[in-house]
């Protein structure tokens, strides 16, 4: 059993297109199988799960279609902050909150302050978050401690880059899912992933649920994790 999964949750918009309706309702559709991945995943008795639901890259989609994610990320909230609070789920958001509306940012605070307590699940959501933004401003934190005395540059390691980035509490993720056809991380947990399993679904992620993360799991389960070393009882 992997300790953390990402996903990236890709493939609304096809969804929508192949059902003939606007690429907004797959989004709204994408909050139920979000709500059901979640769900599977605590009765997984899986520890973290990081859901990449806005990047920065995003910003250049229409500004319609940011704004509906935007509020469909607030609805979210509202609607489910009260639930999570209640499963024991520790909320965390990974990102900048640079450029996001006052609103937003608020909910998302509320959001990570009201279940700072928490430890039964963890959830991260990736937020306006690009992996090589999380990286220069984890670098700049550093460069900071460096020129205020604190840290000598020979003291950087990547255990004190690990510290610096938003991810600092969770586990590196062992298994990372992307459903929608496409085989690529898109700037997702970029330095984090270096030894993630891969696992690409053709499955759109409206359509994605309870089956598709146990067949994942399944498939991690199967793979052998060698981290540069040796196929076990080779040597
Ligand atoms: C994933 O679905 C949701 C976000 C990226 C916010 P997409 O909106 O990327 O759907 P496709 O890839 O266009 O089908
Ligand atoms: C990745 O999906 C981002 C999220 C799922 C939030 P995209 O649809 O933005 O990725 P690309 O553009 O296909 O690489
Ligand atoms: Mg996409």
């Amino acid at each position: 059993m992997p300790a953390h999964i990402g996903i990236i949750m890709d493939g609304n918009g096809r969804w929508a297109t192949r059902h003939g309706m606007p690429r907004a309702v797959g989004h709204e559709r994408g909050v139920e199988a979000l709500r059901r991945t979640v769900k599977a995943a605590q009765k997984f008795g899986l520890e973290y799960l990081t859901v990449y639901s806005f990047s920065t890259e995003n910003w250049r989609r229409p500004m319609a279609e940011v704004s509906a994610l935007f509020a469909l990320l607030k609805t979210f909230v509202k609607q489910d902050l009260a639930r999570l609070k209640r499963e024991g789920v520790c909320i965390s958001v990974f990102g900048t909150r640079e450029g996001l509306p006052d609103d937003v940012r608020a909910l998302l605070e509320k959001a990570v302050r009201e279940t700072a307590d928490n430890t039964a699940f963890h959830l991260g959501i990736a937020f306006n978050y690009g992996g090589r933004e999380e990286i220069v401003r984890a670098t700049r934190k550093i460069a900071d401690e460096v020129r205020r005395g604190k840290i000598d540059p020979t003291d950087i390691t990547e255990h004190v880059m690990c510290e610096a980035l938003d991810t600092a509490h969770y586990p590196n993720p062992d298994l990372i899912i992307r459903t929608g056809e496409e085989h690529r991380l898109s700037n997702f947990l970029v330095w984090q992933a270096a030894y993630a399993e891969l696992v690409f679904l053709d499955v759109l992620w409206p359509d994605f649920g309870e089956d598709g993360l146990l067949s994942a799991i399944e498939n991690f389960a199967s793979r052998e994790r060698r981290f540069g070393g040796l196929k076990t009882g080779a040597a």
